[in-house]
């Protein structure tokens, strides 16, 4: 048994689509367990490139089942859209299970998110307009439409009234927007349930009898850990838990069947969206970081913000993740330059601070204290032997271990499956 958790240690785009596709190759089983179609994860088979939105990584192999859990949610239309696309292109769905309760994101959620943000004006949060946080305010606030609910039309009605009796309150006396109707979206989505229904089960369930019968169960994280609700720099965050912790309630598995968890952490740091950066670069190493890495969003085709590696960040990953080691991607990127710089430390006034604040609204600026190390010029993208990498790439990779506390098995040297060092 070696069940293991994908997670993003960072602000997601970390490569966890790579890495858990690398990886799933000694899988049975691929789950996603939380987040939805905010996600954008990039996987690259040979000449061919795949953008996973809300389907697990695992679904390029055949023989493996690909599980949404019921901490996903799932917005039809773009559930759908993303199958089709899969199926045009020959990859089977026979393998792919939804959760009867993952919660349906549905078109009021998103009207509210981009509503939201713009009556938010310049505190927006930056969100990628997929009606993610509305849809898990819905879940939490005790009035969501589930998965199973989408199978019987009468308790969809039931549910959708019910639902649209708050919603158009808001939308009309709030954000003086036209009201919807229950029967238009019933109509609307009529075509999409349709296509799902035949994969809906008891996820919980399937997983739980496949780890029984020692299958091996590889969890894709979403999103990363410091986009958590409540680990993540909240509010600059989404509404949902990436964190290791997620996967046993967005999947039904209890924490005794878990023995890995891996952290995804380039081998510097982007954010898209707002919010706190302290070590982001608004400088030409900055676009040179943002060039060189092809640093756009894969779900909003936004910028994304570049900076140098944080470590008080990787050791608050490591600690709320309980990650067992890191995959390291993306050093290929940092070919070329003269000199790297690491965040060791926050300078806060006079004080030295060393763990990642969880609270980092403060007069006084947290400035990151940087211990400098020399660049590389070798081209490293077809190594898979660490001792062959430049000295100078050893050294850097190393420090980071020593820093954090934990190896880095995996180190990312390309975009491509095989382009990576294991050690
Ligand atoms: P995810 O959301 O964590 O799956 O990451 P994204 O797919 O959003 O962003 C990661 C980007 O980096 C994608 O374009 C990947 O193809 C690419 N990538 C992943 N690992 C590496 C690597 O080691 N080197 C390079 N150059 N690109 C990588
Ligand atoms: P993957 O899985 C990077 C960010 C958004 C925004 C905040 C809230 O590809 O790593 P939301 O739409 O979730 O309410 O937006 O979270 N965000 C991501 N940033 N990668 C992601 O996913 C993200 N999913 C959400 O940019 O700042
Ligand atoms: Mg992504």
């Amino acid at each position: 048994m070696s069940n293991k958790i994908v997670v993003g240690a960072q602000w997601g785009d970390e490569g966890k689509g790579k890495i858990t596709d690398m990886l799933a190759e000694t899988a049975d089983l691929v789950v996603r367990y939380g987040g939805g179609n905010n996600a954008g994860h990039t996987v690259i088979v040979g000449e061919e490139k795949f953008e996973l939105h809300l389907i697990p990584s695992g679904i390029l192999y055949e023989d493996k089942k690909s599980v949404l859990g019921g901490g996903v949610v799932i917005d039809p239309e773009a559930m759908v859209e993303e199958m089709e696309g899969l199926e045009e292109r020959g990859i089977s769905l026979a393998n792919l299970y939804i959760s009867e309760t993952a919660h349906v994101i549905m078109p009021y959620h998103r009207m509210l998110d981009a509503l939201e943000e713009e009556r938010k004006g310049d505190s927006k949060i930056g969100t990628t307009g997929k009606g993610i946080g509305p849809c898990y305010t819905d879940k939490t606030a005790r009035r969501g439409i589930r998965i199973a609910d989408l199978l019987d039309e009468g308790r969809l009605r039931a549910k959708l009234e019910k639902a649209l009796d708050y919603h158009n309150v808001l939308l009309e006396k709030v954000y003086n927007a036209e009201p919807l109707k229950a029967e238009e979206i019933i109509k609307a989505y009529q075509p999409y349930i349709e296509k799902l229904r035949p994969y809906v089960t008891n996820t919980s369930l399937l997983l739980n009898e496949a780890h029984k019968n020692n299958q091996k169960i590889f969890f894709e994280g979403a999103q990363g850990t410091l986009l958590d609700i409540d680990y993540g720099t909240y509010p600059f965050v989404t509404s949902s838990n990436p964190t290791a912790g997620g996967v046993c309630t967005g999947t039904g598995m209890g924490p005794t069947t878990i023995d890995d968890v891996i952290g995804v952490t380039k081998a510097y740091l982007t954010r898209v969206g707002a919010g706190p950066f302290p070590t982001e670069l608004e400088n030409e190493q900055g676009e040179y970081l943002r060039d060189k890495g092809h640093e756009f969003g894969v779900t909003t085709g936004r910028p994304r913000r570049c900076g140098w590696l944080d470590i008080p960040i990787l050791k608050h990953a490591v600690r709320v993740n309980g990650l067992t080691e890191i995959a390291l991607t993306k050093i290929d990127v940092l070919t070329g330059l003269d000199e790297i710089k690491v965040c060791t430390a926050y300078k806060h006034g006079e004080e030295i601070v060393e763990e990642f604040p969880p609270y980092l609204e403060s007069e006084i600026p947290y400035e990151p204290v940087y211990e400098n190390w020399h660049g590389w010029e070798e081209d490293i993208t077809e190594i898979r032997d660490f001792e062959k990498l430049p000295e100078n790439a050893k050294k850097y990779i190393k420090r980071i271990e020593e820093l954090i506390g934990i190896p880095a098995k995996i180190i990312s040297v390309g975009p491509g499956r095989k382009q990576a060092i294991i050690r």
